[in-house]
């Protein structure tokens, strides 16, 4: 089975940038454009794994996931793989709490490989995106780049990781195997001295959809 580990949008999300990318799918028509059904923030992409490992890497997964708090994250900003010049994959980018994302993403590559199931893109720098279009051969997107560049969502945040099956040939084409909850962030009541200060809230804790079935 092909896997991978990534995070899910809320609805509302994925509806914004769904309405910034509109025209530009219109204008762009020789990219192969993502839909929204298939977007998500890649944590780790593992390739073929074999039912017995998947077994083992649930477990493993499970305790990576409580090991890291609750992410506030949103997207916004454009770029492109390699490059805006030679594209072959155009993306939008990942903001605020990226560090802990990284982070995350790093302890589910350890926990991935403990269970024998190493990253393909193990070695590779972690880069958060959101690929919303493919090139068929490298193309020049910087104008495409710089009109999405603007782009600013609204912000949400991340409660838990999925591990999914991806069926390039499938329908649908990615069907979720398993999902964990992040640590939930404490917040303390109001302290002596502090009256009436409600417990810190980050962002909008925005209902992540699961990503497709
Ligand atoms: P992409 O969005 O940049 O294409 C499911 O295919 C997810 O895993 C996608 O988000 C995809 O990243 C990522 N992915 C697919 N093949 C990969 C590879 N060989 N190395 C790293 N990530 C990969």
């Amino acid at each position: 089975m092909r896997l991978f580990v990534a995070i899910a949008l809320p609805a509302s999300a994925a509806g914004e940038l769904d309405s910034a990318v509109a025209p530009l799918r219109l204008a762009w028509p020789e990219l192969r454009w993502t839909g929204q059904d298939a977007w998500h923030l890649t944590l780790a992409f593992l390739g073929e794994v074999d039912e017995k490992v998947t077994r083992k890497l649930t477990v493993r997964l499970g305790r990576a996931a409580a090991r890291h708090p609750r992410l506030p994250l949103s997207l916004g900003g454009a770029g492109a793989f390699p490059g805006a010049g030679r594209a072959r994959v155009l993306w939008t980018g990942v903001q605020g709490d990226v560090a802990g994302l990284s982070a995350l993403a790093d302890s589910v590559a350890a926990a991935a490989s403990r269970a024998g199931a190493p990253p393909a893109s193990r070695g590779r720098r972690y880069e958060p995106h959101l690929t919303l279009a493919r090139c068929r051969a490298p193309a020049d997107v910087r104008t495409l780049v710089a009109t999405l560049g603007g782009f600013a969502g609204t912000g949400w945040t991340a409660t838990e990781i999925y591990l999914i099956h991806s069926r390039p040939q499938g329908r649908p084409r990615y069907e979720t195997l398993g999902s964990w909850p992040l640590l939930a962030r404490e917040t303390r009541p109001p302290g002596p001295g502090r009256p009436g200060q409600s417990p810190v809230k980050r962002g909008q804790p925005g209902q992540a959809r699961r990503p497709a079935h």
